[in-house]
């Protein structure tokens, strides 16, 4: 399997969480193609031809990014808006994406606390819920999705604990069928 790594982060350099686990991706192996995006498309004119290209030589895609603003960093709204063209992921002969899976590994600055799903919160699948929707149109395949709270007062150590349990599942091939897999990880197969 080949995984492409896009990491969306607007100043990675000042960045723990999201270039702590980007290098370990890197020096796992398991990714093909590690790339930070930002430093790429410092001007937002996205080589459209390009990541279409990468999108095509990969199996699995994993979108990386800090929450902002309960949504995503802007160049991955336009990424998305530039890439997933009509012809290319969606519409007629846009099955170009079909069957590659979209993985989304996300840094949530807020505590846990504020994303139960009660009341006035929200539930972080739910704030995600529009990448659910984009893969459902353009047929890939939408693996659960990977966040790790409270991560501007996360210890190193945590942040580190995080980035193995990541570089540990990213390329288990059974997360392709996403709902089996949580059943068989959260052991209610046999229920
Ligand atoms: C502009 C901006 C908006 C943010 N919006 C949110 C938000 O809506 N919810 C949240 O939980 N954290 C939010 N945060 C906190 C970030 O998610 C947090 O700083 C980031 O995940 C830390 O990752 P890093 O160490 O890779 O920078 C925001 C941070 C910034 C700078």
């Amino acid at each position: 399997m080949k995984i492409l790594n896009l990491v969306f982060h607007p100043d990675l350099t000042h960045s723990r969480n999201n270039q702590t686990w980007k290098s370990q991706f890197e020096a796992s192996g398991k990714v093909a193609t590690s790339r930070d995006l930002y430093s790429e498309y410092p001007d937002f004119q996205i080589d459209v031809k390009k990541e279409q290209a990468l999108l095509l030589e990969h199996d699995r895609i994993v979108l990386q990014f800090p929450m902002y603003w309960y949504s995503m960093p802007p160049l991955l709204k336009k990424w998305l808006d530039d890439v997933f063209t009509h012809g290319f992921a969606y519409g007629v002969g846009g099955d170009k994406l079909r069957a590659k899976d979209l993985q989304l590994v996300v840094s949530v600055g807020g505590r846990q606390e504020f994303y139960t799903g009660f009341d006035i919160f929200t539930s972080v699948p739910d704030l995600l819920r529009p990448f659910q929707m984009t893969a459902n149109l353009t047929q890939m395949n939408y693996l659960p999705p990977e966040y790790m709270f409270n991560s501007d007062a996360a210890s190193e150590g945590i942040i580190q604990a995080f980035g193995e349990r990541l570089v540990e599942v990213i390329d288990n091939p059974k997360r392709s069928d996403a709902r089996q897999y949580l059943y068989e990880s959260m052991d209610l197969a046999s229920l």
